[in-house]
């Protein structure tokens, strides 16, 4: 038996459900910035500035300050990249929950409860990419750290599915980041295909190579 119940989102969820939503994401930062630091382009001039004082161009103490602060910008990028889309999403679709998903034909939006708890989050909308008419889109997944493994990711990815078959939507669709790797694997383990892999346009984001991965469910009838 699962020790958690999924629900559609009440008004009372609204502080709790921003707060997963944007701790789900910015706990990817890390990640982002250790995948910068191993790319070529960017370690090969910190190692540059490493040599630097040995050939004699500059001090050992500007050496030291110029690496600090590539390094602290780096950081600040790959946090940025996260923080900003956690604004962004807050001041959008989540900033009134209840009029974007819970007033409007095709959308929704669910929690999942564990004692009493509110502990993960999913959204549903219809998908705005060209030729995705009858596709529904998942959105804003995020389980508590201290509930993973326990199956409600699974559970909440679920009820998106039966929604979309409800529905008689030809597919479920997502889009997910590198950085995510447990969704990824979640993803892929329920089924999903990976569909393609890019990087925005913005100079940030081919900067730290920042990938974007598209999956797509295919329901039953429609493979
Ligand atoms: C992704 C996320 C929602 C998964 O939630 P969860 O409740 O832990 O997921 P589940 O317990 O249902 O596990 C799902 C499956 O993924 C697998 N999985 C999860 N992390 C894994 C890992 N690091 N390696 C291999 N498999 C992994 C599990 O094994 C499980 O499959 P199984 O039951 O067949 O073993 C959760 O990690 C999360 O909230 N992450 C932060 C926010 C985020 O990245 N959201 C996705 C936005 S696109």
């Amino acid at each position: 038996m699962p020790r958690f119940i999924i629900r559609p989102y009440q008004d009372s969820d609204y502080d709790v459900a921003r707060n997963l939503f944007a701790c789900g994401i910015e706990e990817h930062s890390g990640e982002a910035f250790r995948h910068a630091l191993r790319l070529p382009h960017i370690w090969l001039p910190l190692s540059f500035l490493f040599l630097f004082p040995a050939l004699h161009l500059v001090s050992v103490t500007t050496s030291i300050l110029a690496m600090t602060l590539a390094v602290a910008g780096l950081w600040f990028g790959a946090r940025n990249l996260h923080t900003s889309y956690v604004r962004f999403s807050l001041s959008d679709d989540l900033m009134d929950i209840r009029k974007y998903y819970m007033e409007r034909d095709g959308y929704s939006f669910w929690v999942a409860e564990s004692g009493g708890e509110l502990v993960g989050t999913v959204a549903a909308l219809p998908s705005s990419q060209p030729g995705g008419e009858k596709h529904l889109e998942v959105k804003r997944l995020s389980v508590s750290r201290n509930h993973r493994g326990e199956g409600i990711g699974k559970a909440l990815c679920r009820t998106v599915i039966d929604f979309a078959q409800k529905r008689g939507c030809e597919a479920v669709v997502l889009t997910t980041t590198e950085p995510q790797i447990n969704a990824c694997k979640m993803y892929e383990k329920m089924g999903f295909r990976h569909m393609q892999t890019f990087i925005p346009p913005a100079f940030k984001y081919k900067l730290l190579d920042f990938k974007v991965l598209a999956y797509q469910y295919d329901l039953p009838n429609h493979r």
